[in-house]
């Protein structure tokens, strides 16, 4: 936490102590929202561009319009404010943006009139799990048990959660989610191993998040001439994996060196993970777009 802790409630900067939601927000009874979640370096945030875009699909996708004058981009200028405020100009921070379709009385169809959404922005101090990118991490596999529209930023994180709970139970980092035998992606990251040395993750579909530090890594690929296959792991191949690793704002690449208590390729940090590893590292202390 930093020293000020002031977050964005609707319009009034706070002290986050002092921020108030109503009982009957529908985040709060129904999960009834969508939120974002950007990387911060020396008050840069990282590829908002694209945050920005994924939030506005999020929005459309579940119907919730922000009120005239609000957009992506103006509630990302007030998280860049908050940077400000909060004195985390220098150095890793996060920024959490979410939008709830607004406070009514309890019932499943949108409120009648419409409700203004409710905004809430948040930043925090933010120090990336140096020792797991470097020595790799455990991850487990799991069901995928959500819902059919995977592609939205939305807050019904439920079965997100409780896969996540197991993970750590176990020991490991991340649930790898396998849907109808098919590896889809973890519950806070995306995906990708090298199955007879080609690179493969699962592609851009309702099935997964279209990740930000998927689609930057993607391009990076590209660039240092690295091909990507977007077709999914399934689960017969897991045991020819020579490489795993997952992506995602608040983890990089994180190379997977365990699944399932079995070692991964030679049970280290592959060659090609490194790679990828460092090229998004520069991307990111570089600024990003
Ligand atoms: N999670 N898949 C899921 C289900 C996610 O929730 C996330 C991000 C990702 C990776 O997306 P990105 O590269 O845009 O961060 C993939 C955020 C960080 C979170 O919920 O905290």
């Amino acid at each position: 936490m930093n020293s000020k802790d002031i977050v964005y409630v609707n319009g009034s900067f706070v002290p986050r102590a002092e921020a108030r939601i109503s009982v009957e927000d529908r985040g709060f009874v129904f999960g009834d929202g969508v939120y974002e979640v950007l990387r911060v370096v020396n008050g840069r945030p990282f590829a908002a561009r694209f945050h920005n875009d994924r939030l506005k699909r999020s929005l459309e996708g579940v119907r919730i319009s922000l009120a005239a004058g609000d957009s992506p981009e103006s509630l990302t200028e007030i998280a860049r404010q908050l940077l400000r405020e909060n004195g985390l100009l220098e150095g890793e921070a996060t920024m959490y943006m979410q939008i709830t379709r607004g406070v009514a009385t309890r019932a499943h169809n949108f409120p009648t009139p419409d409700v203004s959404p409710t905004i809430y922005i948040s930043v925090a101090r933010f120090a990336p799990y140096s020792d797991l990118a470097r020595n790799g991490a455990p991850v487990i596999t799991h069901p995928d048990l959500r819902w059919g529209r995977c592609d939205l930023k939305t807050l019904n994180l439920l079965p997100n959660v409780l896969a996540s709970q197991t993970a750590k139970e176990r020991g490991a980092f991340e649930a790898m989610l396998i849907r109808d035998g098919v590896v889809t992606e973890g519950t806070k990251t995306n995906f990708f191993g090298v199955v007879d040395g080609s690179l493969r993750t699962h592609p851009s579909d309702t099935h997964i998040l279209p990740g930000i530090t998927r689609s930057v890594l993607r391009d990076l690929a590209r660039q240092v001439n690295i091909d990507l296959d977007e077709t999914p792991i399934l689960s017969d191949e897991i045991p020819r994996l020579s490489e795993l690793f997952l992506t995602g704002t608040t983890t990089d690449v994180m190379p997977v060196v365990r699944l399932d208590d079995k070692p991964v390729g030679k049970g280290k940090p592959g060659e090609l993970t490194k790679r990828l590893q460092k090229v998004l590292a520069d991307s990111l202390a570089s600024g990003g777009d």
